[in-house]
């Protein structure tokens, strides 16, 4: 946990050991002090040095104990001790210092840090031998340091203060941090840090830091992926992949291809028309050259290769598909690889949505088929769901997730049904966005009361971002709006369900969001950013109500989250049930890293469980009946069954869906 030893006859060096960060938990403090004191008490040692184990200091407090009550020596004392003590300490500093970490190698004597340096530590202790020894210690403690306080500090915060507020809407942490640099600022050491233990007291015992301890554990769990036959992460061995083919250098392709590239796996990519080709082409180089610029790399486009010809594609490791969201044009691709692939080849699909098994279903191979679901930007986005079909091999299924590992994602492995998890759950908050809508709220404000709670985007600002027409193209395919539509349909209903045309009456406007500058909101011009409130969109809104005889009212902040947050969740219930997601992790991770849920707030599933089951069971059921023929409203059977068992944390959820039908 610390190792102890006396270096060059007078130097003692302790060196934390608690892989893989090295974090400070109890054992580590506890050795930790115990090396201290023999430093201090040995006449022999005149300089300690404090380095962490594998070129890393020390990664901050040990998260997995802040569970339970606090056991072993608390910190502050011991860096305290530390601090005061009459013989210089140096923290060599290599890798990490954070948290914790960074606290530590603040009250050593000296700070000394290289990204990578070989025999660092080594070299630190020559340096240290004897030469710091003897000079006096008053000027190197840092509760001795003056901090300069500006004049003009109240203003300097204020502006802080707010850039923070906009960045981090509804977060607390980094508040208080802009308090504890005020009172650093005005105040005499002891009584800093004494308002600082406050403020960490506060955020520590905070429902926001029990969530995003919550999100640090999901995303790890995801990595253990496990599916009912027994195939799990650590009993599937991936395959190793060397070079990989795109079908299609449109939006999704280009990203694709710079995140396989960039992380040394060789790419053919395929478009189906020499213009497109040349574009593409350009557009995945400028992109690779300045992701590379950005790394300080050089961009690695050795690796890449162009074609118009299925018949490159034979001897590739992987074939990943992102031609449009066509499932006839895709049978087609997939029917061609299956002739054209070596037979151990990999075929995956982007879809966002269609069904991955009758994709598998046409090739010759349907245990190597499986859904790679990037989110895009897909060299920036770091989800990526991996979409388990019924007949994906676990050798697949692993290749896969591992392949999302190198490429730095995030990676989920969910079962295979319409829309998969991230996107089946966002129809029903979409929908309770449109339905609010018809009801007398605003894009605006609904937008406002879902970025107060955290997102980064409210609904409305996002589908302007993702483009309108999308949405539109497969309602219109899936026969929900246009001339197809059975004119004996009442005009607010679709298949016996509550149905809103509002966003098709507004892309009948060619209003497809940021890139026509017009969407939900104006823009200044066709990819402006800046959205203003568009009264045509109001005059829309009062038009349709008033044709519709909608009676507008007003709505509080506090409807709009209920309804769009638990018919969120409540999907996620049903996801569970149907063993889309093996567990609730996996769904708010995807909710996290695709989705900008508010991190702090933990995940649609967890914020269910902050909120209290029983109450999201109640309002589920009071919105349920007050609008009947919206069924997403209605509460899961999931839902009731937890409340029936006494809401139980969501780290113990498994256990009561383990007894329900999975189809992962
Ligand atoms: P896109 O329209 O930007 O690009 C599709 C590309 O495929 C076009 O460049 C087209 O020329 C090419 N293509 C069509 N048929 C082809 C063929 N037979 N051979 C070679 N190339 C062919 O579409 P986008 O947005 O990139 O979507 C691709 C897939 O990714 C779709 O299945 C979509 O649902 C999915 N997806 C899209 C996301 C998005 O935000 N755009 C997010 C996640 C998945």
């Amino acid at each position: 946990m610390a190792r102890y030893e006396l270096v060059k006859r007078s130097v003692a060096l302790i060196t934390l050991t608690n892989p893989p960060v090295n974090a400070l938990s109890s054992a580590v403090r506890h050795a930790m002090a115990k090396s201290m004191e023999q430093a201090l008490n040995d006449p022999k040692v005149t300089a300690v040095v404090i380095c962490g184990e594998n070129g890393r200091f020390c990664g901050g407090a040990d998260i997995r104990e802040f569970a339970g009550p606090l056991r072993g020596p608390p910190l502050v004392p011991l860096l305290d001790a530390i601090e005061a003590g009459e013989k210089p300490v140096v923290a060599a500093i290599e890798g990490v210092a954070l948290g914790g970490g960074f606290e530590l190698a603040l009250v050593c004597h000296y700070c000394i840090a290289h990204f990578k340096v070989n025999h660092f530590v080594l070299k630190i202790i020559k340096a240290v031998g004897m030469s710091r020894a003897a000079k006096p210690l008053s000027s190197r403690r840092v509760s001795m340091l003056t901090t300069p306080c500006p004049p003009d500090l109240d203003a300097l915060l204020e502006v802080v203060t707010m850039e923070v507020k906009k960045k981090a809407r509804g977060v607390m942490a980094p508040l208080a941090c802009i308090q504890a640099v005020r009172a650093a600022a005005t105040m005499p050491y002891s009584k800093g840090i004494k308002r600082e233990s406050e403020l960490m007291a506060t955020l520590f015992n905070s429902g926001q830091a029990r969530a995003l301890q919550y999100c640090f554990f999901a995303q790890r769990t995801a990595g253990k992926w496990t599916l009912p036959s027994g195939a799990q992460w650590n009993n599937s061995k991936p395959r190793e992949i060397r070079s990989a083919a795109i079908i299609g250098l449109g939006t999704m392709g280009r990203g694709i291809v710079v995140s396989l590239a960039r992380v040394g796996i060789s790419v053919i990519a395929v478009e189906s028309e020499k213009k497109l080709l040349e574009t593409g082409k350009q557009m995945v180089i400028g992109m690779l050259e300045r992701d590379a610029k950005r790394r300080g790399v050089s961009a690695s486009l050795n690796l890449l290769k162009f074609t118009l010809s299925l018949q490159d594609l034979k001897d590739v490791d992987l074939v990943i598909e992102a031609v449009f969201e066509d499932m006839a044009l895709k049978k087609r691709v997939f029917q061609e690889l299956s002739k054209v692939c070596r037979p151990a080849t990999l075929l995956c699909t982007n879809t966002s949505g269609l069904d991955v098994d009758a994709l598998a279903g046409v090739t010759d191979r349907p245990h190597l088929v499986v859904g790679m679901h990037f989110f895009s930007p897909a060299h920036v986005m770091k989800l990526l769901e991996v979409v388990c079909g019924p007949r994906s091999s676990s050798e697949t299924i692993a290749t896969a997730m591992s392949l999302g590992k190198r490429m730095g994602k995030v990676s989920v492995a969910v079962g295979n049904c319409p829309g998969f998890v991230g996107n089946r759950m966002l129809k029903p908050y979409m929908d309770q966005a449109t339905f609010l809508l018809e009801e007398g709220a605003t894009p605006e404000q609904i937008d406002k009361a879902l970025e107060d709670f955290g997102f980064a985007m409210g609904v409305f600002r996002m589908s302007d971002l993702a483009g309108l027409d999308v949405g539109w193209r497969i309602r219109k395919e899936s026969g929900l709006t246009g001339p197809d539509v059975d004119p004996k349909n009442p005009p607010r209903r679709r298949h016996g369900r509550r149905y809103c045309p509002i966003p098709d009456m507004v892309c009948e406007q060619g209003r497809f969001g940021q890139k026509t500058g017009r969407g939900w909101y104006m823009y200044d011009k066709p990819g402006g950013t800046n959205a203003k409130p568009d009264p045509l969109i109001q005059n829309l809104l009062e038009m349709y109500r008033s044709r519709y005889a909608i009676q507008p009212r007003n709505i509080s902040d506090q409807e709009i989250i209920e309804r769009c947050l638990f018919a969120l969740a409540n999907e996620g219930f049903r996801i569970l049930e149907d063993g889309i997601a093996a567990r609730p992790e996996d769904i708010d991770v995807i909710y996290l890293f695709g989705y900008g849920f508010p991190r702090h707030r933990g995940g649609p599933m967890f914020y269910a469980s902050m909120v209290g089951l029983e109450r999201v069971l109640e309002r589920l059921e009071h919105y349920h009946q007050a609008h009947p023929d919206v069924p997403h409203l209605e509460p899961s059977p999931l839902l009731k069954k937890l409340v029936a068992c006494g809401s139980p944390s969501v780290q113990t959820w498994r256990e009561h869906i383990k007894t329900m039908h999975s189809h992962l």
